[in-house]
């Protein structure tokens, strides 16, 4: 019997679970560029089922002839279709219930789901192995950027040592905004959220979770490791204030929420957090709702990709981006880039074994001996300074400082800070942000 998912003249018959703005962008995009993409195909994709919850409203597409299941699980099982394409999200519930019942039925699966992955991923990916079915998920990191690709193809001959990302636009965006008007984090999020960029929970995005979950589907594919979301260490950008944004300028530093994952002495380090990088870095020069992810490999040197992270234009190219790789024949096995036996558990390293540099603001009382007593509570740990600035008298009442410290190591940082905390005439818990050479 001839194999649907192998090219040959017949059309690739494509289900879709869920037409929100990136569904809908899906068969947009599959119409828009149909002759390109049959050419480049090697044959006609083609829609021929989709699940949604409202069957009523209008999404701009035509669904004539397409047919209509209320359960993406359904469909799943039973469509006339080689592929799924599930865009339900969710990290369980229908989203994995239709991804596994694909699989299970030996069709091939393209998802956007980072959140399904990064919980599920290392299991689905094996599930998909043993069915010898594709299941291909390019939209589910950086959104139009072909990261994953990249990592899984083009850099495959390099050693990867660290991934660094800028991987929720969301995040960017309001960092950016607040930047550039000196506006506070909670007035700029509302903007942001009317742009359409944000997960329906917003605090996946401003809590950093939608970046760990991205995260760990890069740190498998760049280190062949099982996917750990567990040990992602995150930390999101609700406590990043405009005064923190106009001190990281006046020191020569942009405020980024990045994702980083690096091989260390000690095992493998994720961590998500708002960072400070040099405005003069690559990094730094992206805005707004771009995401970016730059890769170091042995061989190659530094990668950088940049591009839109979200929306629906981007995020529907990644999809049938796949989706013209299975019609061809080519969707590389093993899904994570190694194969599901030979994935390694990720030894984690610990956030106290961190070593960089940070900088810290503390509102002091500003009379004689409380500087002195600040150096005294860092000396005590070893922690060394870099650099101190104060603008401004404000005699016996409350004034911001800000210091930098040299290279330490996180555990020794914590330390200093809970000393600091306690110094007389710091008022209120010292804030701390990661300085980080990109
Ligand atoms: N909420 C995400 C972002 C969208 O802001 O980047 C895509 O994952």
């Amino acid at each position: 019997m001839k194999d649907p998912k192998k090219p040959g003249g017949e059309p690739l018959k494509v289900a879709v679970a869920g037409l929100g703005t990136v569904g809908a962008g899906v068969l947009k995009l599959l119409a828009a560029n149909r002759a390109t993409i049959a050419a480049r195909a090697g044959r006609e994709i083609v829609v021929t089922a989709v699940s949604a919850r409202n069957r009523d409203k209008d999404r701009g597409v035509s669904l004539d002839g397409v047919a209509w299941f209320d359960d993406p699980v359904a469909m799943a099982k039973e469509a006339d279709a080689d592929v799924i394409v599930e865009l339900v999200g969710g990290s369980n519930g229908p989203a994995k219930a239709s991804v596994e019942a694909a699989i299970d039925a030996g069709r091939a699966v393209v998802t956007a789901n980072k959140a399904l992955l990064a919980h599920h991923g290392s299991a689905l990916a094996a599930r998909a192995e043993a069915k010898a079915t594709p299941l291909a998920f390019e939209a589910a990191v950086a959104g139009g950027i072909p990261v994953v690709k990249g990592l899984k193809d083009g850099l495959a001959a390099n050693r990867i040592d660290r991934v660094v990302g800028i991987l929720n636009g969301t995040c960017n965006y309001i960092l950016t905004t607040m930047r550039e008007t000196g506006r506070d984090f909670d007035d700029v999020l509302a903007d942001a959220q009317a742009l359409g960029y944000a997960e329906a929970d917003p605090s996946f995005d401003i809590d950093g979770i939608d970046a760990a979950h991205k995260l760990a589907i890069l740190t498998s594919l760049a280190f062949g490791t099982e996917i750990d979301f567990g040990n992602v260490h995150v930390e999101g950008i609700r406590h990043i204030t405009a005064l923190d944004i106009s001190y990281a300028e006046e020191l020569g530093y942009r405020i980024k929420l990045l994702g980083i994952a690096r091989r260390t002495d000690t095992g493998i380090e994720q961590r998500v957090h708002p960072c400070m990088v040099p405005k003069a870095s690559a990094i730094a020069s992206v805005e707004g709702v771009y995401n970016a992810v730059i890769v170091e490999g042995d061989a190659v040197g530094q990668v950088a990709f940049r591009g839109r992270g979200a929306g629906e234009g981007p995020t529907a190219s990644a999809v049938v981006a796949d989706l013209i790789d299975i019609a061809a024949g080519r969707a590389s096995a093993p899904p994570l880039g190694v194969p599901a036996a030979l994935q390694a558990k990720a030894e984690p390293a610990q956030m106290a074994e961190h070593i960089g540099s940070y900088y810290v603001r503390l509102s002091v009382v500003d009379k004689p001996g409380v500087f002195a007593a600040i150096a005294t509570a860092l000396g005590a740990e070893d922690v060394s300074m870099e650099s101190v600035l104060q603008h401004g008298r404000h005699p016996d009442g409350p004034v911001a400082v800000v210091l930098t410290i040299h290279e330490t190591t996180e555990g020794a940082f914590m330390r200093a800070l809970d000393r600091m905390r306690h110094v007389d005439g710091v008022l209120d818990q010292p804030r701390a942000i990661r300085i980080e050479a990109v």
